[in-house]
């Protein structure tokens, strides 16, 4: 077949065509290659909000929490996780709930305080988690939910039929978090406390003085710390989840909670065997070291040696007292504030080194001066010139505390039962997510809230599934016959 002939015009009108149509595919490129390239400086995230900071939402909005914590540990990782937007489902025990809902009770037939204080911001469910009704609640919170937190003693979980393989069948997204005691090893089915993870995890043998027995803090590292630690672990896990869909156990043994927060400690015990402490004061003193870092009363635990002075007053008020830094920077600041001037050029005492074998004696001298102060007076006057000290605070203190209050760190809430309490709020401040504390739920405050509108049962069900026993505690006839 002859070909045929196509017009000089028409082939002209062609070549614009066929150049307009690269030039729309390169356009379209460029366009889909300048998206990509935005996408990926953006690291796949959506557009910056353009709401006023603090309004869009919270951190851990939409994150949904099966909390099947009680007592400390496991209560103050989730009340954390409340803080930050986490809806937190507190699953207790019909008729009795967390066990310290009754424990240090201060007014009669209110939730104690050691309740209220880890329990802030979440709601309350009680299920009888071994009753088959309640088994099945529990697996429609497990779909509904992301994460499963619990500090049950080990194997109670197992035991409510709420294995990994279970969890993990019924919603392959969940993350379970557990605190335990112990991680695997000769420990790991013991029940453990604060103190007695306080003791295991190194932290005990440090504090207290040379001479007298090991001391544990009341700063609650086993418990609080592990929950802390805990806390880390959900949200690394929830940000995994993101890329791998899938769901892991997460573990926090105390032991390693502890001691990851005593971890100078066992910096100082490699140390020591490469020679004594010498920021220790028993090594001024001449005394030498044993085989394990020894207690060292309120030595610094850094370099800048340290101790607790006694300011104006301390007769009468056990907590007028200041901790006290020699910084070395600042050395000369503090030799013209105690009247000491010439032991700026004096060899022994101008150098950090000169001075570690007299730092008894030297505190003695700053003591002479700080007891002639109070201690918020000498936290101004020192400061003014960058010497870091520290008042000792007491409790009455940091309730009365006005800037605390302001801060939000201090909160106080009012509850039905117990009226206005204290607590402590969200120690992290975040400018995009902005916390609110509320008061802790009463004993199954939101069971049927959380049947009806988040599991999907209705009225009728609800009813039936409180003949069962599944959710409410036997009645009192029904227990005593029980017995
Ligand atoms: N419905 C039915 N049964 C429930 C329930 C519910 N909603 N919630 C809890 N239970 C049951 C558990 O199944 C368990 O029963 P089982 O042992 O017969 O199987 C029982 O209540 C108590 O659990 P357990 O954790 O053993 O409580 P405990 O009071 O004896 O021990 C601890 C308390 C804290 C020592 C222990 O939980 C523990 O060692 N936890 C891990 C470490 C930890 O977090 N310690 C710090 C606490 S601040």
């Amino acid at each position: 077949m002859p070909k045929r002939k196509t017009s000089t015009k028409a082939r002209q009108k062609l070549a614009v065509k066929k150049s307009a149509g690269k030039k729309v595919v390169k356009l379209k490129a460029k366009k889909t290659a300048a998206k990509a390239t935005a996408k990926a400086a953006a690291n796949g995230l959506p557009r910056p909000s353009a709401k006023p900071w603090g309004q869009a939402g919270k951190a851990l909005d939409g994150v949904r929490i099966l909390d099947f914590t009680h007592v400390q540990s496991g209560p103050t990782c989730t009340q954390l996780l409340a803080y930050m937007g986490a809806d937190v489902i507190k699953v207790e025990r019909p008729g009795v709930g967390d066990i310290t809902r009754g424990q240090l009770r201060d007014v009669k037939g209110a939730d104690s305080l050691y309740f209220t204080m880890l329990n802030g911001s979440k709601r309350s469910i009680t299920i009888d988690s071994k009753h088959p009704k309640g088994k099945e609640i529990l697996d429609r919170l497990i779909k509904h939910c992301d994460v499963l937190v619990e500090n049950f003693a080990p194997g109670a979980l197992d035991r409510m039929g709420l294995t990994w393989e279970h969890i993990h069948k019924t919603n392959p997204r969940m993350i379970v978090a557990s605190v335990k005691g112990f991680g695997p090893g000769p420990y790991e089915d013991c029940k453990v406390y604060e103190n007695v993870a306080q003791c295991a995890g190194g932290a005990a043998s440090t504090p207290g003085f040379r001479e007298g027995p090991p001391l544990v803090t009341g700063a609650q590292i086993g418990d609080s710390g592990t929950g802390l630690h805990l806390a880390f672990g959900i949200v690394s896990a929830l940000y995994q989840r993101i890329r791998t869909g899938r769901g892991q156990r997460v573990l926090c043994a105390m032991q390693d909670g502890v001691l990851n927060l005593a971890r100078v400690k066992l910096r100082d015990q490699q140390r020591l065997g490469h020679g004594p402490l010498t920021e220790y004061s028993q090594y001024g003193e001449g005394i030498s070291f044993g085989k394990a870092v020894p207690r060292a009363g309120n030595d610094s635990g850094g370099g800048q040696p340290g101790w607790i002075l006694k300011c104006k007053g301390w007769e009468n008020d056990p907590d007028s007292y200041i901790y006290f830094i020699t910084q070395a920077p600042v050395w000369g600041a503090i030799c013209d504030l105690i009247g000491k001037p010439e032991w700026k050029s004096d060899p022994d005492y101008a150098t950090p080194p000169a001075r570690l074998p007299r730092l008894r004696h030297i505190f003695d001298t700053i003591e002479q001066w700080t007891m002639t102060k109070t201690k918020f007076e000498v936290m101004d006057i020192c400061n003014a010139v960058d010497i870091p000290v520290g008042p000792i605070l007491s409790m009455k203190e940091i309730a009365e505390e006005p800037s605390l209050r302001k801060t939000g760190t201090v909160v106080e809430v009012d509850h039905p039962t117990r009226g206005k309490y204290l607590t402590v709020g969200n120690p992290i401040k975040m400018s995009d997510s902005i916390t609110e504390v509320r008061r802790s739920p009463l004993l199954g405050e939101h069971t049927e809230e959380i049947l009806g509108k988040e599991l999907g049962y209705s009225k009728a069900e609800i009813a039936e599934i409180k003949a069962s026993g599944a959710i409410t505690a036997p009645e009192k006839g029904a227990r005593a016959e029980a017995a």
